[in-house]
């Protein structure tokens, strides 16, 4: 079994009868809704699904996941997600799969959030995996711009055959190569206030568990209270 199989099965250990469970998007987290997939044909789990991209509402509609979308249901029980970084401080980055809005809107309505990750993302300082920040097209080249001109070293995502990535909502993702995010918050701040900016790859302050996956097997973090920023 490898990490990643490894933590999508100890994370769906934590879902329970009934509950609205938001499913994540990318490698790990389809290990995660197969094993859901598997506990509602066989325990006969009854939990309602809410996909954060159109890849998971597929992969879990064929294995039978009732599904929901974020505006039919009042809240979100745990959602359970995987992450690209996590910083000694548990802020992480998030975005690769290009999911991130529909990600972050998930978390928004969800009560706990597990994120599960393989050894390999657990990082001190976020920044080394490129930032992505979702962006709507109209424009998109002036956002390119300022990010030069700030020296955040952008770059637009392709598609595997040199296309210009469209996401789910047919936003673009500039991708920021920082090397090193030394103030997470003041950057939150500063992407949130961009015309054009519909979300980034920022998801701060929101993890509870985190489930790493070692090669001595799962290793389950139960992240500190936060203090007030
Ligand atoms: C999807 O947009 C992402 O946020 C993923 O959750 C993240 O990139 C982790 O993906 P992997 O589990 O494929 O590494």
């Amino acid at each position: 079994m490898n990490l990643k199989q490894m933590v999508g099965i100890e994370a769906a250990s934590y879902v329970k009868q009934d509950m609205i469970v938001g499913l994540g998007t990318g490698s790990t987290a389809y290990y995660f809704i197969e094993e859901l997939g598997r506990r509602v044909k066989e325990e006969h789990l009854q939990i309602q699904g809410v996909p954060t991209s159109i890849a998971s509402r597929e992969q879990a509609s064929k294995l039978g996941i009732p599904i929901r979308t974020i505006d039919d249901v009042p809240y979100v029980d745990l959602v359970v997600d995987g992450a690209d970084e996590i910083s000694a401080d548990f802020q992480g980055i998030k975005g690769g799969g290009a999911a991130l809005l529909f990600e972050k809107i998930v978390a928004s309505y969800a009560k706990e959030i597990i994120w599960i990750v393989d050894q390999s993302k657990m990082v001190d300082t976020l920044g080394k995996f490129p930032l992505p920040v979702e962006v709507v097209p109209y424009g998109a080249k002036q956002l390119f711009r300022l990010f030069s001109e700030k020296g955040y070293n952008p770059s637009f995502r392709l598609t595997a055959d040199g296309q210009l990535l469209t996401t789910d909502c047919n936003h673009n993702i500039i991708d920021l190569h920082l090397t090193a995010i030394e103030h997470p918050h003041q950057l939150n701040e500063e992407l949130n206030q961009l015309v054009g900016v519909v979300e980034h790859g920022l998801f701060l302050d929101m993890v509870k568990t985190v489930i790493v996956g070692q090669d001595n097997g799962p290793k389950t973090i139960l992240v500190p209270p936060r203090k007030i920023k």
